[in-house]
């Protein structure tokens, strides 16, 4: 057998025996005596102000947000922003700098990680090798001195959860690498502690596993109300299993919304492009008479004066591209990718370049001229200086003030007439040189 692993930050004999296990099972929150907080109350996580610092270089910095009973919140953000540390120091693995840590109204910054009544899901799963998955899932039950029809009866429920009754007697060299995840989940489960806190628990599957792992994992919290802190740095799992989204960067929150808020209103150009794929297109803005115009495009105004010498900022999913007659801003095609379901087009506009996602395979030849138009409400706007968002609203490209957004033919229409006459070209209509 391999040794087992010490955590980090335990503290030798003072620590409860549970603790001795690397950290997937500790021991049950302890309550004051008297207590009537109610049960749920116990799931509430509240971090104030909680720093970790290294030396001189803060891996985390000041950082603070709330977590209600049964929310599944993600920890996002890219490699070293310091999500690892603020989930090891609310699992107790780390001990703060600065700052203070509850966990259902106590204090408990300075608790070993066995008073904290958590349990935690490793990216290296971390089982027992010479156990067998029974063994390994029940682990923590026997250091806790569970009565054995206890933990067996726990046990058959528990497999039953995660689907794994079919293998209880199989050593985990024996499973996959998703059967393995789902040990470690098992045993996280079977504790019963309501705060289950994960460490990038997918990354070592693939593609297809990782996809129906969050799909159980997001099922399972939801079934058993479990309050869960989930760190990744891939984004699809943040967009699609998170209630709240708080995206970090060089050890502080840049972000702390729900998935919609954070793709729909991204706060900065770092948030804007941390999110979606291809990430959102950010172009200079320059000035020009009638407004802001992607810079060396002075044809087609895109936003007020104001937003001159700052960034726009397009989802590639809201670029329509419309015949070079339309009204819009003038384009050229770059090239395309094709991807199955969709394609990536990338666009020359003035000195600066776009990406667009179009439906299908659309035929696009190198250099066909184009124009752009997207919706007002999807424009965002950055400062170039410190990447904070903007309260700016975009021009409407296609029913604008300003000659150059008309189409000629369309100079009387209603605004509905225009928008159907636009909506009618998908992405490279055949009527103008930019062929499907
Ligand atoms: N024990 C340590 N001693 C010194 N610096 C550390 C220690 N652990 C982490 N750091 C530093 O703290 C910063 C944050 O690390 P952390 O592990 O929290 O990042 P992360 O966001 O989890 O990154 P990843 O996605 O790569 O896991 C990094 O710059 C890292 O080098
Ligand atoms: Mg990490």
């Amino acid at each position: 057998m391999t040794a087992m692993p010490r955590l980090h930050g335990q503290r030798g004999s003072s620590m409860n025996p549970d603790n001795n296990n690397q950290g997937q099972e500790q021991s049950p929150q302890r309550q004051p005596s008297g207590s009537h907080v109610p049960m749920r109350d116990h799931q509430r996580i509240r971090l104030e102000a909680v720093s970790k610092r290294w030396g001189d270089t803060a891996a985390v910095d000041a950082i603070g947000f709330d977590v209600a009973p049964g929310e599944f919140v993600i920890l996002l953000g890219p490699s070293g922003c310091g999500k690892s540390t603020t989930l090891r120091m609310i699992a107790g693995l780390e001990q703060a700098t600065a700052g203070r840590i509850e966990i259902g109204g106590r204090d408990v910054t300075h608790l070993p990680p066995g008073d904290r009544g958590i349990s935690m899901v490793f990216q290296s799963y971390a089982l027992f090798p010479h156990l067998s998955v029974a063994d390994n899932i029940v682990f923590g039950l026997r250091s806790r001195k569970v009565p054995k029809a206890e933990r067996r009866e726990r046990l058959a429920r528990v497999a039953q959860l995660v689907d794994l009754e079919a293998y209880l007697e199989r050593k985990p060299a024996q499973l996959s690498g998703g059967q393995r995840q789902r040990v470690a989940l098992a045993r996280a489960i079977i504790s019963e502690h309501p705060i289950c806190l994960m460490d990038e628990p997918l990354s070592n599957l693939d593609a297809r596993l990782r996809g129906e792992m969050r799909r159980e994992i997001k099922a399972l919290q939801q079934r058993l109300g479990m309050t869960v802190i989930y760190v990744t740095h891939d984004q699809v799992e943040a967009m699609s299993m998170g209630d709240r989204v708080i995206l970090m960067q060089d050890g502080r929150i840049v972000q702390d919304a729900t998935p919609s808020e954070l793709y729909e209103r991204p706060a900065s150009a770092f948030a804007a492009g941390f999110i979606g794929s291809p990430a959102m297109n950010l172009v200079t803005l320059s000035a020009a008479a009638d407004g802001a115009v992607i810079d060396g495009e002075p044809r087609c105004s895109v936003a007020p004066h104001e937003a001159k010498g700052h960034w726009l900022g397009l989802r590639p999913e809201e670029i329509r591209l419309l015949p070079a007659d339309a009204p819009g801003v003038p384009a050229e095609v770059i090239d395309a990718e094709y991807l199955g379901a969709d394609s990536i087009v990338r666009l020359k506009v003035g000195s600066q370049q776009l990406r667009a996602r179009l439906d299908g395979r659309p035929s696009l030849a190198a250099g066909s001229p184009c124009r752009l138009q997207w919706r007002r409400e999807t424009a965002h706007f950055f400062d170039a200086s410190d990447g904070q968002r903007l309260a700016i609203t975009g021009h409407d490209l296609a029913a604008p003030p300003g000659r150059h957004r008309f189409e000629p033919g369309l100079a009387g229409a209603s605004t509905q007439d225009r928008e159907a006459r636009a909506s009618s070209y998908p992405a490279g209509n055949d009527s103008s040189g930019v062929k499907r």
